[in-house]
């Protein structure tokens, strides 16, 4: 389902197939320049447990994999392969920030149901920076809305996920790329991510929280070998465990 009146909202209900999803995503989100969004909240009504989100982050991922392959414009004889793989409890404001990662890269977000209030925000620093006659990584550096109040240049490219609600299963998938817009290279145009948290003594706010990129990318940038990739999602799809969140 496609709604009119947030592009960027999909549904996954009961019997949906991840593949069919995976195609409206790649669209929104795995965009090489800006007549798409860069993301895409996803509410998964069909989901009912930590593992059965976790099971269709991974699904996901490979069937964005398998039309990453398929995708003539991404120029690509290679898949997506994992970044990183991580659960927490992330009750931390943050500010818009791109999560470090390769110069093209996707966040696979699962949210878990949750008491406590937040408001995500995700801002279109690479069209900001294109229409500034900027590289993205040049508007990072000279109006990093993490240090100071450049935050305020991106007011007009910011959308607030007004239709994030805690009650469900919910996936964010965020472009997160730094490549700049290169019409004879396709590259991902990544967006910005934040949210405002409500913190709540004793109640929990679990994030599935993944990295993917194409494998050209792991040689030089990868924490995880291909080895590892395979045993850290083993780990993923079964752990109770939850990490250290990394914003503090
Ligand atoms: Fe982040």
């Amino acid at each position: 389902m496609i709604n009119s009146t947030y592009p960027w909202l999909l549904a996954q209900e009961g019997d949906d197939s991840i593949p069919a999803l995976a195609r409206k995503i790649y669209k929104l989100v795995c965009r090489k320049d800006f007549t798409q969004p860069g993301f895409a909240l996803v509410r998964q009504t069909g989901v009912k447990s930590s593992i059965e989100q976790r099971q269709s982050i991974s699904a996901l991922k490979q069937a964005l994999s398998k039309l990453y392959f398929e995708d003539a414009a991404s120029n690509s004889e290679e898949k997506l392969e994992w970044f990183n793989l991580n659960r927490f409890d992330q009750q931390n404001s943050t500010k818009p920030h791109r999560d470090g990662a390769p110069e093209e890269s996707l966040l696979i977000l699962g949210y878990e149901p949750s008491t406590v209030k937040s408001e995500l925000s995700i801002a279109d620093y690479s069209k900001l920076a294109n229409d500034m006659g900027l590289s993205p990584n040049q508007f990072l550096e000279t109006h990093n809305p993490m240090y100071d109040q450049s935050n305020e240049l991106l007011r007009p490219v910011t959308t607030k996920l007004t239709a994030f609600n805690p009650k469900y299963f919910q996936l964010v998938i965020v472009n997160n790329s730094s490549a700049p817009l290169d019409p004879t290279m396709k590259r991902w145009q990544g967006v910005l991510h934040c949210a405002k948290v409500q913190k709540l003594e004793g109640a929990q706010r679990v994030i599935n929280s993944t990295v993917v990129c194409p494998m050209k990318y792991l040689d030089s940038d990868d924490p995880l070998s291909k080895n590892q990739a395979k045993e850290r999602e083993r780990w993923f799809l079964t752990s109770l465990d939850l990490q250290e969140s990394t914003y503090k």
